[in-house]
């Protein structure tokens, strides 16, 4: 973004652009401006769009799975800082050798660690405050802390029992944790007046229910993030601040390889419930978050991406 390159045949008709324009056209005003300028050099720039060079982000969740891949995508996109907030004191060994990895790619980037955790609303709105303050700007939250728990009954679930989920558990932290995460980015950005992308790592469980499992708070606490997706891409859309979600299949983590140390056999059944026949890896996100959180989707807020082999098709 920054001087204008928008053509002026839309500007003429009164058309509502979104205010975004890139330091150099492209596409279309690219290939007009090389017919009729001999010097202007024709280039690709489909992957410059994808680059995150200066802008600074925060995810949750990153000490390890998920939430490590996405921040080394948006570490080798350029992102100048990424801060990976998760709820230890000190971050995992995969994150350290993570981090000396961003570090000699030698590309402006860094890895930052942050302990905090996203249910503490005050504690992780402070913390994206001081991010924000030390760095002058916040462009990509990626709200992505989440815990899985399966196993009981809906008609048993006693009222502290789903309170217990509610308010310290997998709905404190994948509900109120995703709202306060996102709050936190949120605010920044709109502080500094700059646009920004928020990401919500929602789940296929919110959209389907995984066969065989009796998984009702986890899923009804995913399915809230998709409609707290849409509710805040709503109300922050006339900001420029750009708020989607991911829903992921079945995906190999600490998170789910927990549940296959006792059945084993599950990872063929996960594997059989989408057409591509196997389960996916944290890498797999890599390309789909990269874009969401850079100036390639600059038209797309309220939506959820599904990222599942197909697994939502059958
Ligand atoms: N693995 C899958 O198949 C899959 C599929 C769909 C969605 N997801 C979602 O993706 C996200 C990441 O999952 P993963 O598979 O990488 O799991 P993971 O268990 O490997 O990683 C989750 C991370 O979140 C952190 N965390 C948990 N509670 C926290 C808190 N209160 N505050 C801060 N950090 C906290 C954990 O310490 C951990 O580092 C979750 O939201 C999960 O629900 C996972």
């Amino acid at each position: 973004m920054g001087s204008d390159h928008c053509t002026s045949s839309f500007r003429d008709a009164s058309y509502k652009i979104l205010p975004y324009c890139y330091e150099e056209p492209i596409g279309l005003d690219a290939a007009t401006k090389a017919a009729s300028d001999p010097s202007f050099k024709p280039r690709p720039r489909i992957f410059d769009e994808f680059a995150l060079t200066d802008r600074v982000s925060v995810i949750t969740g990153a000490s390890r799975g998920i939430g490590l891949d996405i921040a080394l995508a948006l570490g080798e996109a350029g992102s100048r800082a990424v801060y990976c907030i998760d709820i230890p004191d000190q971050p995992s060994e995969d994150w350290k050798i993570s981090r000396d990895y961003i570090r000699k790619m030698d590309n402006g980037s860094r890895l930052e660690y942050v302990q905090a955790d996203v249910r503490n609303q005050q504690e992780i709105w402070d913390k994206v405050e001081d991010i924000a303050n030390k760095e002058g700007r916040m462009d990509v939250c990626v709200a992505n802390a989440g815990i899985l728990r399966f196993g009981t009954y809906c008609l048993d679930w006693t009222a502290e029992q789903f309170q217990e989920a509610s308010l310290r558990d997998v709905m404190d932290v994948n509900t109120n944790g995703a709202l306060f995460t996102a709050q936190a980015a949120g605010r920044q950005m709109k502080r500094f007046g700059q646009p920004g992308s928020i990401i919500m790592t929602a789940s296929i469980s919110g959209h389907i229910v995984n066969k065989g499992c009796e998984g009702l708070p986890y899923n009804t606490s995913k399915s809230a993030v998709l409609q707290m997706t849409r509710s805040m891409a709503c109300e922050l859309g006339p900001y420029n601040i750009r708020v989607n979600s991911i829903s992921p299949g079945y995906i190999l983590t600490k998170l789910t390889s927990m549940m296959l140390v006792d059945e084993p056999e599950l990872v063929d059944s996960w594997a059989q419930s989408n057409p591509m026949g196997r389960i996916g890896s944290p890498r797999e996100l890599r390309g789909l978050v990269t874009w969401l959180a850079s100036d390639a989707s600059s038209f797309c807020t309220g939506s959820d991406i599904l990222i599942t082999a197909g697994h939502h098709a059958w």
